[in-house]
C-alpha cells in the first residue's frame, strides 16, 4: 500500500496545476451547500463549522489552498443570519485552514422550501435514479409548475445573479465551476451575462436515458439540456451518465449536433464537451479518521456488539439506497442458513437525510418496520440480529467500517457511492465489498466486488453468504485490488483530470 502524506507530490501538482489555471482567471464555485455552515451556540452567537456533504470534502483540495469565491444556498438559520449580517457580500471563511470565501444566497423561505422540497428532492432525484413508479408517480401538477417557476428558476436565478456580480468585480476572465442538479440552470443564465466566461458543470448524480426523462414536460427537460450545454465541460461520475446526456440532448435539442465518438455537443454555435470523472475521497484523510481518537472510542464500543461476523452498511436514509431490500436479503440469509442464526449480526449506520419530504419519512417508517420484523422473528433474549444506529456521526460509521466482514451497498443506483470506497480502506479484515452493479463506483471497484443487481434480494442473500465463507486468500486479494484502485484514482486525481481538462480548453 502506497502512503501519502498531506502535501504529497499528488497534491503539490494539483495546487500548482491550479495556481497556473487560475492566473489569470478568477474562479467562483457555485453550489447548494457551501464549505462551512454557521450554527447558533447557546447565548445566541455565531459558531461556524465545516460544511456537510460530499461536495465540501471532494473540494477541500482547493478551497484549504486557494484563494477564489464560493457562492452556497444559506440553509440553516445561523447562515441566514449570516448573509444578513455580511449584506449578501462574499466574506472569507473564519474556519482555520479554510481560504476561501463564501457568499450566501439568502431566497426567501418559500422560494427555497419549492426548490429543494418539491423540484431538486423528490422530482429530479427522482428522476435521476430511477425512483418514480411510472404509472402513479410524478404527478406533475399545477404546483409542480409553480415550484418550478417560482422556486427552481427562481433560486437558480439569484444564484446566476451573485456569480455575475461576483465575476464584475475582476478583470480577470471568470471561471464559474457549478456544481450538480439544484443548479441546473445556472450556466445557461451566466452565459448570457458573461460570454467570455469559462464555465464547467459536474453532475454527481446518475444522469437517466432519454425515455425516463420524458415523464417530465419538455419544458423542464429542454430547458435543462439548454443550460447544461451553455457550459464548456459538462463532467459526469460515470461513462454511462456521459452516453445518456449525449442521448438527451439529442432527444430534447432541436438543432444540436451530437458527436458519440468525440463526446461533445454543438449547439447554438457552441461546443460543450461531456466528460466523465469518477469522484473518489481523499485517501490520507479517511486514514487519518480512521485512527484518530474519536474513531478508536467508538471501535470500542462498537467491539461488543459485533457477532462472530459482521454485515455493514453506511447510508444516508434514502430510498435510493435500497436499505431495506437489504435487510430482506441478510433476512433470507437466515432462514436460509440457520447455522448462521446468533452468529452473523447486521449494523446499519444511518444518516437522517431530507427529513421533510413525505417519501424520506415514509421509508424510514418501512426501514424500522422491516427491521423489528426481522428482530422478531430471529431475535433471542441475548442476541439481535439487527442494529440500527440512526445519526449523522461520520467518525462512528467509519469505526463500524473498520470492523465487517461484508460491507452491503445495494443502491438502486447511485452516481458513485462513497462508502464503497472509505469502506476498503478503512477496513482491518479484508472484508467484502458486495456493490450494486448500478453504481458508478462499480465501473471501478468491479475487481474486488461482488456484484449484485439491486432488486435481486435472492442474489444478494447469495453473495452475503459467498462473502462470509470466503476462504482469507480470497478475501485478501480482492480487498488489496480494490485498495490499489481507490488510492490510484483519488479525490486529487479527480479534480486533477477536470482541471487539465479545463486548461487544454486554452491550448
Ligand atoms: C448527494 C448529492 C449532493 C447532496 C447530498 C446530500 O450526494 O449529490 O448534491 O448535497 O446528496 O443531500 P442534501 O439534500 O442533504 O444536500
Amino acid at each position: 500500500m502506497t502512503e501519502r502524506a498531506p502535501g504529497s507530490a499528488e497534491q503539490n501538482s494539483l495546487q500548482s496545476l491550479a495556481a497556473d489555471l487560475l492566473r489569470g482567471q478568477r474562479l467562483i464555485l457555485v453550489s447548494n451547500r457551501g464549505p462551512m455552515e454557521y450554527h447558533a451556540a447557546a447565548g445566541g452567537a455565531l459558531q461556524a463549522r465545516r460544511g456537510s456533504g460530499g461536495v465540501v470534502t471532494a473540494l477541500s483540495g482547493l478551497t484549504n489552498h486557494v484563494d477564489f469565491t464560493w457562492i452556497a444556498s444559506a440553509m440553516s438559520d445561523g447562515d441566514r443570519r449570516a448573509a444578513v449580517a455580511n449584506e449578501g457580500r462574499a466574506v472569507p471563511s473564519p474556519l482555520p485552514g479554510q481560504r476561501v470565501s463564501v457568499r450566501f444566497i439568502n431566497t426567501p423561505r418559500r422560494a427555497y422550501h419549492k426548490h429543494y422540497n418539491i423540484i431538486c428532492n423528490p422530482l429530479l432525484w427522482f428522476i435521476q435514479h430511477y425512483m418514480w413508479s411510472s404509472p402513479y408517480t410524478p404527478r406533475v401538477d399545477a404546483a409542480v409548475y409553480d415550484a418550478w417557476e417560482n422556486g427552481y428558476v427562481e433560486v437558480n436565478r439569484q444564484f446566476a445573479e451573485a456569480a455575475v456580480e461576483e465575476a464584475n468585480r475582476s478583470d480577470d476572465r471568470p471561471l464559474v465551476m457549478v456544481h450538480d442538479y439544484q443548479l441546473y440552470l445556472v450556466p445557461g443564465m451566466v452565459r448570457k451575462r458573461l460570454p467570455h466566461a469559462r464555465i464547467h458543470q459536474f453532475v454527481h448524480i446518475p444522469w437517466p436515458t432519454a425515455s425516463y426523462w420524458e415523464l417530465l414536460p419538455a419544458m423542464i427537460r429542454s430547458a435543462i439540456c439548454e443550460s447544461l450545454c451553455s457550459a464548456d465541460i459538462v463532467g459526469f461520475q460515470a461513462g454511462r451518465d456521459v452516453r445518456s446526456f449525449l442521448g438527451s440532448c439529442d432527444a430534447f435539442l432541436d438543432n444540436a449536433s451530437v458527436d458519440y465518438r468525440e463526446r461533445s455537443v454543438t449547439y447554438n454555435g457552441r461546443v460543450t464537451l461531456v466528460r466523465n470523472y469518477p469522484i473518489s475521497i481523499d485517501v490520507n484523510e479517511v486514514r487519518q479518521i480512521a485512527d484518530s481518537p474519536r474513531a478508536i472510542e467508538h471501535d470500542e464500543r462498537i467491539r461488543p456488539l459485533l457477532g462472530k461476523q459482521t454485515i455493514v452498511r453506511v447510508d444516508r436514509a434514502e430510498p435510493s439506497k435500497n436499505i431495506i431490500r437489504g435487510f430482506l436479503a441478510y433476512e433470507t440469509l437466515l432462514d436460509r442458513h440457520p447455522e448462521f442464526q446468533g452468529e452473523v449480526r447486521f449494523l446499519a449506520f444511518l444518516v437522517p437525510s431530507r427529513t421533510h419530504i413525505r417519501q424520506y419519512q415514509r421509508y424510514v417508517e418501512e426501514t424500522d418496520a422491516a427491521v423489528r420484523r426481522v428482530n422478531e422473528r430471529f431475535g433471542t433474549p441475548d442476541w439481535t440480529p439487527i442494529q440500527v444506529f440512526y445519526e449523522n456521526n461520520y467518525a462512528q460509521a467509519i469505526a463500524g467500517m473498520r470492523r465487517y466482514d461484508a460491507l452491503l451497498v445495494n443502491a438502486v443506483i447511485d452516481g458513485m457511492n462513497l462508502v464503497a470506497k472509505e469502506g476498503p480502506i478503512v477496513n482491518r479484515k479484508n472484508g467484502v465489498l458486495i456493490l450494486s452493479e448500478t453504481a458508478g463506483a462499480y465501473e471501478q471497484l468491479r475487481v474486488g466486488a461482488l456484484p449484485v443487481a439491486p432488486a435481486d434480494v435472492e442474489g444478494a442473500a447469495r453473495a452475503l453468504h459467498q462473502a462470509l465463507t470466503m476462504p482469507p486468500e480470497e478475501r485478501e486479494r480482492r480487498a488489496n485490488l480494490m485498495r490499489d484502485c481507490i488510492e490510484r484514482e483519488d479525490i486529487v486525481d479527480w479534480l486533477r483530470r477536470q482541471l487539465s481538462d479545463l486548461a487544454a480548453l486554452d491550448g
